[in-house]
Parts: C-alpha cells; structure tokens; sequence
C-alpha cells in the first residue's frame, strides 16, 4: 500500500471518509468514497476501471461521490453521496468471484455507511456476490432478488432532459431534430430507440463499430465515424460513453445547441459549462439529466412497487424541465440552478435535529 498520502486528498477532498482496501489473499484492491450521508446511507456504483494507480483511483471515486451527493439530493432521493471504485489489474476475470466478496467485506465493515450498486464494469450478477457478504448493496440481478439492469430507467431520465432543453431552449419538439449520440451500450442503445419514437434524426458512433452499425440498424439511425463526431452539425449532443469527453479544446469545435447525455462528468473541468454558455450551448448536467438509474436502484434497494418508482423516474423529468425554464428565466447556468437546489436540500437536511429513538 502506497505510504504517500494521494495528492487528491489534498486537492479536492471535502468527504466524510474515503476507505482504500487491499484484500491480501485475492488481490482485490478499491476504494470507498463517502461524501456525504447527510440525506441518508450513501448510495452510488461500484465501478471497475483501469487506473493508472491507486492515486488515480482514489480521485476518481472522490469525483464520482461528490457527484453522487449531487445526484441524490437533486433527485429528491433520502440518500447521500458516495462511490466505489475498483482497480483493474488485468487479473479480475479468473478470481472475480472471491474478489467481488472481498468487497462485500469491504463495503460490510462501513456498517451501511455507503450502499454499493452497480457501475461501468460490474452487474446485476455481480451485485448477488456482493450480497453474499453484506446486506448494503443494491441493484441485483431478478434471479438474485433485484430488478437488474437500471439503464432502461436511465435512458428515460436522460430523454426526458433532451425533450425538455430542446423545448425550452430551441423552442421546439423533437421531430426532425438532429441527435448525435455517442456511445451506445446499455443506456445509449435505449435513448436512440427513444429518441427515434419521438421523431429525431439521430447520428451515433461507439468505438465498438461492429455495435453501432446494429444499433443503427434497428433503429434507423447513421452510423458515423468517430473522428469528428463532436463536431459535426447537431441540435444536441448526448454523451453516453465515459466522461471527460469535452475539453477546453473540445468546446470550440461543437456545433450544437444542447449538450445533455448520461455520461457521468462529460466535462473535464465544471468550469467549462460557462464556456458553453458563452457560446450560447445549453449544458443540462449529468447528474440531472441521468438520475433516472439511481432512482430505479434505490427504489429496488427499499422495496418501492414499481408504479412508485415510474412515478418518481417522471417526478425527475418533471424536475428537470422547471430547472431549465428557471435557468433560463434568471438568465443562470442550469448547473448553478442544480447545484443550488440540491445544496437547499442538504441544508436543510444539516438544520433538522437529530431526535434519538
Ligand atoms: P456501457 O458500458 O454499457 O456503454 C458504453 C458504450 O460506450 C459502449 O458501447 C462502449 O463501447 C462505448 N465507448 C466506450 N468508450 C468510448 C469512446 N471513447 N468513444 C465512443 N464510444 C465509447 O455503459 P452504460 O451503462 O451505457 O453507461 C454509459 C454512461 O452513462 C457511463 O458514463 C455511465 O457512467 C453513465 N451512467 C450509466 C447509468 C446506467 O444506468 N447504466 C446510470 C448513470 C450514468
């Protein structure tokens, strides 16, 4: 383990507790980030990644847990924020199982402090493991006792914001409007059939080529090449593949109206959604617009029928469209808005006295 502290706990660190693990018999090495339990457990994904090393990690999770507060809060969910990260040594395929229940000790030992689920790289299967070991995991598989696959729910949340930020900011529907997604596995795949429901053209590329030519194929959709994707001539740009995918010098080459995906932190530095301002290209934030995953999880972690959770996955695209209109009638950044209003929840959650029981 390194003795160095990770120069992100330096930089960015404002959590409750950040956990680095190393499990000595299966090698499984992770790190559980706790930001915030101030609405509740802290519920986020457990994502198994290639890092570069365990300070990468370690910064990674930071990132993606404080996003999670956001997300949670934003979504009107009682949970807080917090993440998992696993690094991806190349050896998970053989040990995965002995591997994924030495997280499920891991995550077990926080005594219900974070809620693991499902990520980028890990499953519903993987989640049933993960439940051999500790009752804090949510998102299984239906033969596990879960309701599997959020993306679905996810892919709603996300159509939802589109609809809505091309009304409010381009004052019209979907029909005949041109969509550029890119990535189109699990949640990807689901917005481009929605999308094409309502009428949109829709342009799509995935480094896996052979998968975007069958998508486009069953959806009447263009494949397209990768290179300069992001700056062909959009409406709307949906990130769906992995984060940090515009850059400071990504943004002067979009041409689009509308950057909205389910991408979680499309943007390599929050900073760069005033640039996009500037250039008069509406930024619907990630953890607004792909909320719809973590609700469906969070309501299979606390047994909500499944009619709650559709009323809920609306309730989000509800919220979504009174931010943009009040973004838009204050003259602020959607993401200041959405800040704000899950920074609301969080203080008044930190007023409430606790009552003992
Ligand atoms: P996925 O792994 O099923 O799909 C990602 C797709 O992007 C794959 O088809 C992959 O080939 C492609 N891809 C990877 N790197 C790429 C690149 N550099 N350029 C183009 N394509 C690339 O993941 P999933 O579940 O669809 O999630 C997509 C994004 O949405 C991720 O950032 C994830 O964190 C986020 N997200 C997913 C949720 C869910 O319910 N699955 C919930 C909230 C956020």
């Amino acid at each position: 383990m390194p003795t160095a502290t990770p120069a992100a706990l330096d930089r960015e660190f404002d959590h409750e507790c950040v956990n680095v693990f190393h499990d000595t018999r299966t090698g499984a090495t992770g790190v559980i980030a706790v930001h915030s339990t101030a609405l509740g457990p802290a519920m986020g994904g457990l994502r198994l990644h290639r890092y570069g090393g365990v300070d990468d990690a370690v910064a990674d999770a930071l990132r993606l847990a404080r996003a999670m507060t956001l997300k949670n809060a934003a979504a009107g969910l009682d949970l807080g924020g917090g993440k998992a990260v696993l690094l991806d040594d190349g050896a998970w395929t053989a040990g995965r199982t002995e591997r994924l229940e030495a997280v499920g000790r891991a995550i077990d030992a926080l005594g219900g402090r974070y809620v693991t689920a499902e990520d980028v790289g890990t499953s519903p299967a993987d989640m049933d493991v993960i439940a051999t070991q500790t009752q804090w995991v949510a998102g299984r598989s239906a033969e596990g006792g879960g309701r599997g696959d959020p993306s679905l729910s996810t892919a709603r949340t996300v159509f939802g914001a589109i609809e809505a930020a091309v009304d409010v900011h381009l004052s019209t529907s979907l029909a005949g409007v041109h969509v550029g997604v890119l990535g189109v596995g699990h949640v990807g795949s689901h917005l481009v059939a929605l999308l094409r429901a309502a009428g949109a053209r829709v342009s799509l590329a995935d480094v896996d080529e052979a998968r975007a030519r069958t998508v486009a194929e069953q959806t009447g959709s263009t494949a397209a090449p990768l290179a300069g994707f992001l700056a062909q001539d959009l409406e709307v740009f949906a990130p769906c593949a992995m984060g940090e995918v515009i850059g400071a010098a990504e943004v002067p080459r979009l041409r689009c109206g509308i950057v909205c995906g389910a991408a979680n932190n499309p943007l390599a530095d929050d900073g760069l959604a005033a640039d996009l301002a500037a250039r008069d290209i509406l930024y619907v934030p990630d953890f607004i617009a792909n909320c719809g995953g973590i609700v469906y999880v969070a309501g299979d972690f606390a047994r909500q029928d499944e009619d709650e959770v559709d009323r809920r996955i609306a309730g989000c695209v509800d919220r979504s469209r009174e931010l943009l209109v009040t973004a838009r009638d204050t003259g602020r950044p959607p993401l200041d808005v959405a800040r704000d209003m899950a920074a609301g929840r969080l203080a008044a959650a930190a007023r409430t006295p606790v009552v003992a029981a």
